[in-house]
């Protein structure tokens, strides 16, 4: 089953003599379970084509399909609700709210989407111990290191049990050590079979996906499999076992 499925997918910003096409009649399918990185230069397109697949920016033509629902037509309403649901998002720049602790970060998508402060709070708990931080559930972003304030949004974007992970430059701003870690938690997403999309300039994140995706001017111009799956090339780099 395809988790996320995309037909002419076009979007255009702009008006008049400046209208770009960010991205340009894309079909994608991306079957459950599939870590997709998705690379290429800057202003290609890459986070037009992620906030088009989460349903944040809309499209000038074109399908989205999440599962078996079809996005781009949905009202405002229903859309939050499905990504709210349905979508985990990791930014380059964390997008932590300041004035919560790290628990209560990873906390709020569960309460927004209903579910009781106990659950909420038991979910917190079990994913910040996956990122490793459950010694820091109390602390604010701002005493967190980069690093930590990655993992805190990855924890905050598996709140809900997303049916896929979109990551845009989610190393870009960390240092390598960092990035390891960044990248075992992946790893282990992968290997627990949750659906990944991550946008990327670092080769290192590229090398711990199923598939990679070249973009250029809103176009795909490469579609490669890596390795069949097995993850071997990131067991190589050192991020495995
Ligand atoms: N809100 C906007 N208004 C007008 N043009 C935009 C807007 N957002 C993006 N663009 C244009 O659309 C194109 C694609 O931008 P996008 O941000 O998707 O690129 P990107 O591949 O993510 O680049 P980077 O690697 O620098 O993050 C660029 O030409 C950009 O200038
Ligand atoms: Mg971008």
């Amino acid at each position: 089953m395809n988790v996320l499925q995309t037909r002419r997918l076009t979007k255009e910003h702009g008006a008049g003599a400046s209208r770009v096409r960010a991205v340009d009649e894309v079909d994608l399918d991306v079957p459950e379970g599939q870590t997709l990185a998705v690379m290429g230069p800057s202003g290609c397109g890459k986070s037009t084509l992620l906030h088009l697949l989460g349903g944040l920016e809309r499209p000038t033509a074109g399908e989205v399909w999440i599962g078996q629902r079809r996005t781009d037509s949905l009202s405002e309403r229903a859309l939050a609700r499905l990504r709210r649901r349905s979508i985990g998002f990791v930014f380059q720049a964390f997008h932590l709210v300041d004035e919560l602790s790290t628990a209560e970060n990873v906390e709020l998508p569960a309460l927004l989407a209903g579910r009781s402060l106990r659950e909420a709070r038991r979910r917190a708990d079990f994913l910040l111990d996956q990122v490793g931080l459950a010694d820091r559930a109390r602390h604010l972003p701002s005493e967190l290191s980069g690093g930590q304030r990655q993992r805190a949004a990855i924890a905050r974007a598996l709140a809900n049990e997303p049916q896929v992970v979109l990551a845009d430059e989610p190393t870009g701003n960390l240092d390598t050590a960092a990035t390891t870690d960044v990248l075992r938690i992946f790893a282990e997403l992968r290997a627990a079979g949750q659906t990944l999309v991550i946008v990327t300039h670092d080769e290192r994140v590229a090398a711990t996906a199923d598939r990679l995706i070249s973009m250029r001017d809103g176009m795909f111009v490469d579609d490669t499999r890596l390795l069949d799956g097995t993850g071997r090339l990131a067991g190589l780099i050192g991020l495995e076992g």
